[in-house]
């Protein structure tokens, strides 16, 4: 059975010490959680080693925002693999639509960091998903299908079978506008299709995607029903620890 999988994306959001209050309150409030929803926390990179300390032994597991698509070298300012998985990080987050758009992260800069991730040990939490202007189109299956097979399709089934997907629709980020759960749902089932057809069932059966995108108490319960959404990435509401473990109960 596949994964289910609540993460937090903190993105560039808390100081140190904010970061490591929220993550006590986390690891406080954890048993709540039920016992086979996976919790994940992706902090900023400055933040990774005092929180992981605070998240040690926990049900939470690490993650990172981002990775560099090298290992190590005279890239300034990129943190690589290597750091990221020594200081205790399971998962990273690639290819999130804020990446993509305002770091101008093309799907083959991706299979890189794919790649790389995976050598190193961690587990790449895959985003895709379309802009407002693509729905609105009637281009998201085509847009979502791209993004998938550019990047995915062009690992091995082995390497495939360790990523997660998350599905987060544009529009449906920061703005207090979900995709209703049908919408997700008609998604998340291409989505698997698509990988169902190249990697076959069994391993797209196993394999979680997540919706992320205004996912809050009020609506976790909802999407999470759905037979294709295995869990969430969390962005506002995984800053108030209340709201993250509210979501994660969701189940
Ligand atoms: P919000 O939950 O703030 O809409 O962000 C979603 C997201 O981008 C998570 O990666």
């Amino acid at each position: 059975m596949r994964k289910k999988i609540v993460a937090g994306n903190w993105k560039m959001n808390t100081t140190v010490a904010e970061g490591v209050a929220l993550a006590k309150a986390l690891v406080e409030a954890q048993n709540g959680v039920p016992a086979d929803v996976q919790l994940i926390i992706a902090p900023p990179f400055t933040h990774l080693v005092p929180v992981g300390e605070i998240i040690r032994g926990s049900r939470i597991a690490l993650g990172a925002q981002n990775c560099a698509n090298h290992t190590s070298g005279a890239y300034t300012g990129e943190v690589a693999v290597p750091m990221i998985a020594g200081v205790g990080c399971q998962y990273v987050i690639l290819g999130h639509s804020e990446r993509r758009q305002y770091y101008g992260e093309t799907s083959a800069l991706l299979v890189e960091k794919i790649r790389l991730a995976l050598e190193g040990g961690l587990r790449p939490i895959f985003c895709v998903g379309e802009n407002l202007d693509q729905r609105n189109a009637g281009r998201h299956f085509d847009v979502v299908g791209s993004q998938v097979r550019e990047v995915l399709f062009e690992l091995t089934a082995e390497e495939a079978s360790k990523c997660v997907v998350a599905y987060e629709p544009v529009w449906a980020i920061g703005t207090g506008v979900t995709a209703t759960a049908e919408q997700a749902q008609e998604i998340h089932a291409f989505i698997r299709g698509e990988l169902a057809k190249h990697f076959g069932k069994a391993l797209s059966d196993d394999m979680t995607i997540l919706y992320g995108g205004s996912c809050k108490p009020s609506n976790a319960k909802e999407l999470f029903a759905c037979p294709d959404i295995d869990g969430g990435l969390i962005g506002g509401a995984a800053l108030k620890a209340p709201d993250f473990i509210a979501i994660a109960q969701s189940y």
